[in-house]
């Protein structure tokens, strides 16, 4: 039998909606801090037309709780023909799903958003073993923001003739959409709820190495009473989202994750009638201006690398720092660093939790090793590490060039490389040197410099005096590298509407 790293056990016992009777064993996993219980099937089958079935492949992989690498439950491994199903699915939901009022699609948005925030715990706690990012976060950040996700596109719903004005919006028709592993639940809210706002119906993929919460998020979708096919959920690994992009009847492909299968997908989708958004990676700057208020600004670098152990597509992984501040700077950057703590991500005091797999893991040591072997210098403070799981010393390199690696490519890691800077110009000429363009940073007292830097970086979103804050109402998306097309805010509900002149019949 599969087990957690829990210490209740209590088998044979049904709870809530997870309908999937595989003879199986419950098992329980317990926050330290909290009463509540998670239940956690041994399998899980697909979702495909309102309920839970048996993928045709009958194959099934593990997912590991990544703190302790241990399984935690497997799921099934779709392959062609039940991604098939799931499309076909998609497709019957649609007529029906884009035939309510805006108003009735808008009401089991609502309900999807209270049922998320009243299980917030939940889904908190299984994000957390399924990630190994801390308690801290998935509590206060990622189940917050899912849910305002569809609070947020619920209240779109039925205005959507308001966003586009003299034009007649229609769903595309129906999405495939493939999310990564370092939001699980916030990238499959942040791609459902727009979708089904603008009256799509959905086959999305997870991550193989994060899958549990999306499963979790179609107890919610039963529980609101969301019509059989409006959303289907296809596990498996990147074979199945290959099939997924490659399956005729869709209308749309969004999807997040490396640049590497964005360009993959964009060749898939290549001459076919098929709308395509992505959403990709990121080597975001992060400018702290020899005026800018250093403390907060050292919080907001910390924030900005180190927040889900560097998990994030728009983390601010190029500090460029003003030559005059720079060693003041790096000092405060080092003895902060030294607090960082380190460790189980289930201890609400957890700053950083595990690195999400030991393939990731060992894409960061490769790429901090590169950086070592090309002269810049590694800072990393005193830190004791778990001796089960994949962990990683926030890590900081000083003396880095625009030609470092380590200051070209996505480490997707807890690795701050540090460079500086004379003048704005410099500052500007050195942050739009990247391949990229999701997200940049600046931190400086005077207004008047921050519009200035701000409209001079090709980034999607500009940060000042802060990092890595989100909100379901701003657009978030990228320039080159990082992708085109824009989720969240009105933008984001543009990708998933068709426009028609309003004057036509019909
Ligand atoms: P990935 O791009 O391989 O995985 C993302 C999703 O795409 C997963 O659901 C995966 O199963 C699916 N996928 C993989 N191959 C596919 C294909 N041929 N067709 C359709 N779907 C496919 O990312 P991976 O390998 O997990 O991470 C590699 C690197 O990518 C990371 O080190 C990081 O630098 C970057 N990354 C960026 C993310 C972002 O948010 N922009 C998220 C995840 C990874
Ligand atoms: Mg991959």
């Amino acid at each position: 039998m599969a087990k957690t790293d829990n210490k209740t056990s209590v088998p044979k016992r049904r709870a809530n909606n997870g309908k999937l009777s595989f003879g199986g064993k419950w098992q329980y996993a317990k926050a330290p801090e909290s009463t509540d219980h998670v239940a956690i099937e041994d399998r899980y089958g697909l979702f495909i037309g309102g309920a839970w079935v048996r993928p045709k492949s009958g194959k099934y992989f593990a997912t590991i709780n990544p703190a302790t690498e241990k399984k935690i439950a497997e799921v099934a491994q779709a392959n062609k023909k039940d991604v098939d199903a799931a499309v076909q699915a998609a497709k019957k939901a649609l007529p029906a799903w884009r035939k309510l009022s805006g108003d009735d699609r808008a009401r089991f948005l609502f309900r999807i958003a209270r049922i998320l925030q009243e299980r917030a715990r939940e889904f908190a706690v299984l994000e957390t073993l399924d990630n190994g990012k801390p308690i801290k976060e998935t509590r206060d950040v990622d189940v917050p923001l899912a849910a305002q996700h569809f609070f947020y596109h619920a209240g779109w719903a039925d205005k959507l003739e308001l966003l586009f004005p003299g034009e007649k919006p229609e769903p595309v028709g129906v999405v495939g959409q493939i999310i990564p592993w370092n939001f699980p639940l916030l990238m499959a809210a942040w791609k459902i709820a727009p979708a089904l706002a603008a009256g799509n119906t959905v086959v999305i993929k997870p991550a193989e190495t994060s899958p549990l919460t999306a499963l979790r998020l179609c107890e919610v979708f039963e529980q609101a009473e969301l019509p059989a096919g409006v959303v289907n959920v296809v596990t498996g690994d990147g074979s199945t989202g290959a099939a997924l992009v490659r399956h005729p009847d869709l209308n749309k492909v969004a999807f997040t994750g490396s640049t590497e299968v964005g360009k993959e997908i964009q060749k898939a989708v290549a001459g076919r009638s098929v709308d395509l958004t992505l959403e990709l990676g990121g080597k975001a700057a992060h400018l702290v201006f020899e005026d800018a208020a250093l403390d907060q600004a050292v919080e907001g670098v910390v924030r900005g690398i180190f927040f889900n152990q560097g998990h994030v597509c728009c983390a601010g992984s190029r500090l460029i720092v003003q030559e005059s501040v720079h060693d003041l700077f790096v000092r405060k950057l080092q003895r902060r660093m030294a607090r960082i703590r380190v460790g189980d991500p289930l201890d609400k005091n957890t700053d950083m939790g595990a690195i999400h797999s030991s393939e990731q893991l060992m894409r960061i040591r490769g790429l901090v090793q590169s950086g070592v072997d090309e002269g810049a210098v590694l800072f990393q403070p005193k830190c004791a590490l778990p001796k089960n799981g994949f962990w990683f010393v926030p890590s900081m390199f000083t003396g880095v060039t625009q030609s470092h690696r380590i200051s070209r490519e996505e480490i997707f890691g807890p690795v701050l490389s540090v460079s500086t800077f004379r003048t704005p110009e410099e500052a500007v000429k050195k942050a739009n040197d990247t391949s990229y363009g999701l997200s940049a940073g600046i931190w400086t007292d005077k207004g008047a410099r921050i519009l200035w830097v701000a409209s001079r970086i090709r980034a999607g979103i500009v940060w000042n005096n802060t990092f890595n804050l989100f909100d379901a109402a701003s657009p978030f998306g990228g320039y080159q590298e990082s992708g085109f097309g824009r989720e969240g805010g009105r933008q984001g509900l543009r990708a998933y509407v068709k426009l028609r002149s309003g004057l036509l019949p019909g």
